[in-house]
C-alpha cells in the first residue's frame, strides 16, 4: 500500500514537471498536430519481430494455455483472457503499419500479409467473445484457428532465422507461464 502511495506521488511530481515545460513540449505537440492534419500514420518505432516476441506470442500463449487447461476457468482468469484477447486483436492492425525491422515495410505491402494479420485479429476477437460468454469450448476451438493464422503467415514470410536474431526470450516466460 505504502509503495502505491509512493508511486502516486512520483506520478504527481512527473505531472508537475510536465506542466513546467510548455515551451519545449509545444514543438513536440505541434509536430503531432501537423501529422494528424495530413492524415499521416504514426510510424511504429519498434520492429515487427519485437512485437511478435513481446506482444503477439505473449498474448496468444495466454489464450492457448487457458484453452487447454483441464479445470474450469475462474472469473478472474476470464478477465485475464479478455485482456490478452484485446491485446492480440489490436496487434493485428498494428503489424500492418510497418516497423523498424529490415523487412517490415516490404512485408506490410503484401495483400497476403494483411489477410494473415486480419485472420489473427479475427481469432482474437473470437477469444474476446468467448471470454465474455465464459465459453471454454469456444476458447479451445479458436486456439486452432489462431495457430493456423500464425503458421500460415510464418510459412509465407518468416525467414528461417529472425532478422534481428530476436527470438522468444526464456526470461519472458515468467510473464505467462502460469501453469508450472
Ligand atoms: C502477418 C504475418 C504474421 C502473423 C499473423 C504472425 N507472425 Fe509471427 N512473425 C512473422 C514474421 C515475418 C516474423 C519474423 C520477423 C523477423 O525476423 O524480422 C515473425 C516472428 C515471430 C516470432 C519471433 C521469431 C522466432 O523465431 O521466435 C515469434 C515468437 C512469433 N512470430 C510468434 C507468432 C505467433 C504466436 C503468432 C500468432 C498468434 C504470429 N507470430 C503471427 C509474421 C507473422
Amino acid at each position: 500500500m505504502k509503495k502505491q502511495i509512493g508511486n502516486k506521488s512520483k506520478w504527481l511530481a512527473a505531472v508537475g514537471a510536465f506542466a513546467l515545460l510548455p515551451a519545449t513540449l509545444s514543438g513536440v505537440f505541434s509536430t503531432a498536430v501537423n501529422a494528424a492534419d495530413e492524415g499521416q500514420i504514426i510510424p511504429v518505432p519498434v520492429s515487427i519481430n519485437a512485437l511478435m516476441v513481446t506482444l503477439i506470442d505473449h498474448s496468444a500463449h495466454y489464450l492457448w494455455d487457458y484453452g487447454v487447461m483441464e479445470r474450469e476457468i475462474t472469473d478472474d482468469e476470464w478477465r485475464t483472457i479478455e485482456y490478452y484477447a484485446i491485446q492480440l486483436a489490436g496487434s493485428g492492425p498494428l503489424i500492418t503499419i510497418g516497423g523498424t525491422g529490415a523487412m517490415d515495410n516490404t512485408w506490410v505491402q503484401s495483400p497476403l500479409w494483411k489477410a494473415y494479420s486480419q485472420n489473427m485479429s479475427d481469432a482474437a476477437v473470437l477469444a474476446l467473445e468467448a471470454s465474455k460468454n465464459k465459453d471454454k469450448q469456444a476458447l479451445l476451438a479458436l486456439g486452432d484457428v489462431l495457430v493456423q493464422s500464425c503458421e500460415s503467415c510464418h510459412d509465407a514470410f518468416k525467414p528461417a532465422a529472425p532478422t534481428e536474431g530476436f527470438e522468444h526470450q526464456p526470461d519472458y516466460d515468467y510473464l505467462y507461464h502460469l501453469f508450472k
